[in-house]
């Protein structure tokens, strides 16, 4: 699985930096080609000729020419662009913040924040600076940009004291590391079509109805095919989120332009993922002009709807057996009940249950509390960052296209 990946081992100010040394060896006896950063602190602990001997390579260490690499000013986007992907371990306190600010000021920071490939992080420090809120802030700011963290472990520490805050053996990260490279491989040649965000139904030129949808869930999803080696496309209604890079981003607006988009791509996706808060209703007539305070009767106004198409039973009806189709369902009362009758009524082959009243979940915010709804049971997941939740949907949509691929029917719908 490692076999000539090109890997960044990015070392800091720690004394777990012996352990990157045994790192370095496991990855590249697995074909691993490595190349090492280090930040100065780390050179405290462990010699860069170490690190270059073995991974016969110059080691990073300065941002400026120490005649170390052979190109102009920005050697530092050459090994950003060349690495499949980078594991910072250990990474120190103080690398972690860094990297939560944007902060690059040596090295082995210019590298991580310039990467386009997958950045791991594994911390190591003591007990008390892993317990520290800024530290924990930091780590959940890092997820939220898609950095994997790779946790630490619990036991004794080298200052003496017992607890959180020991490096993942090498072995672990190793396996982190395959996990990802496998999960890369686990779309490729795959169209994924996803829907995200509200939809906005015109009252006027000025007003609208919509819901409170951030479209993070159905960002995070995107990213997540794209970093299987799907080809993405997002139908997006109005986010205020920046769009994701190497995903083709159809933007719309309102449920009927949303309804086309998806028509347009849905036969060619292996994969459709409707994630989109879809206006139920939307007035019967938008008015040309803004409507007038006068134009209201004393007490109340009245503004016919009418229902828009459902996108996700239309694709349901239309859908043919060897795609694999996942609905959403936000609910406010009698979640799992929901969720099964929208399986069944929308043909779908996985509902994600979302509880729109609980603490963590629901629009707006970062994480999400889930629950798996498929033809054959029910998988409730933790509270997880909206990136997990969508390699965890991943996961579950990799085990249904096995089963469909071994000819094993779960859905008996039609
Ligand atoms: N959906 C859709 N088009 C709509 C409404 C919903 O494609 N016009 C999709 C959503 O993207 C989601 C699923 O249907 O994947 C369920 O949406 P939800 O709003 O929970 O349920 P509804 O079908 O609208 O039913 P209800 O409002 O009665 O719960």
């Amino acid at each position: 699985m490692l076999e000539s990946k090109k890997i960044i081992v990015g070392v800091t100010g720690s004394i777990a930096a012996y352990k990157a040394v045994y790192l370095t060896r496991e990855l590249l006896q697995r074909g691993a080609i490595v190349r090492i950063s280090m930040t100065e602190a780390a050179t405290q602990f462990v010699t860069s000729l170490t690190f270059a001997s073995l991974s016969k390579h110059p080691v990073a260490l300065s941002m400026y020419p120490d005649g170390t690499h052979e190109s102009s000013g920005s050697w530092h986007i050459d090994w950003a662009l060349w690495a499949d992907a980078m594991v910072i371990a250990p990474a120190s306190a103080s690398t972690i913040a860094k990297m939560a600010n944007g902060i690059s000021d040596n090295a082995l920071t210019v590298i991580a924040t310039a990467l386009r490939g997958k950045l791991f992080v594994a911390p190591a420090m003591d007990v008390d600076m892993y317990n520290y809120p800024a530290l924990k802030r930091n780590l959940s700011t890092l997820r939220s940009f898609g950095v994997e963290i790779i946790p630490p472990g619990t036991g004794d520490l080298a200052s003496g004291l017992v607890g959180e805050g020991r490096l993942a053996e090498p072995d672990e990260i190793v396996e982190e590391l395959k996990a990802y490279f496998a999960r890369s491989l686990s779309l490729r040649g795959k169209h994924v079509l996803i829907t995200a965000g509200p939809t906005r139904e015109p009252i006027d030129p000025v007003r609208y109805i919509s819901n409170h949808s951030s479209g993070k869930m159905g960002y995070a999803l995107a990213e997540e095919a794209r970093d299987r080696g799907a080809h993405v496309t997002l139908v997006s209604g109005p986010t205020a989120l920046e769009l994701p890079s190497g995903v083709h981003v159809v933007s719309v607006v309102t449920a009927e332009e949303m309804a086309s988009a998806v028509e347009v791509y849905c036969q060619g996706a292996d994969i459709i993922i409707a994630s989109a808060a879809v206006a139920d209703f939307a007035p019967v007539a938008s008015a040309e002009q803004k409507m007038k305070r006068r134009q209201m009767g004393a007490d109340e106004m009245l503004i016919p709807l009418k229902p828009t198409q459902d996108i996700l039973k239309a694709v349901g009806r239309s859908r043919r057996d060897e795609q694999l189709l996942v609905g959403f369902a936000l609910e406010t009362d009698n979640l799992i009940e929901s969720a099964q009758a929208k399986l069944i009524e929308k043909k779908c082959d996985l509902i994600v249950a979302n509880p729109a009243a609980e603490e963590g979940t629901g629009f707006g915010g970062e994480t999400n509390r889930v629950t798996l709804v498929q033809a054959d049971g029910k998988r409730e997941l933790p509270l997880l960052t909206k990136r997990e939740c969508a390699v965890e949907i991943f996961e579950a949509i990799d085990r249904l296209a096995q089963t469909k691929s071994q000819g094993v029917k779960t859905r008996h719908i039609n």
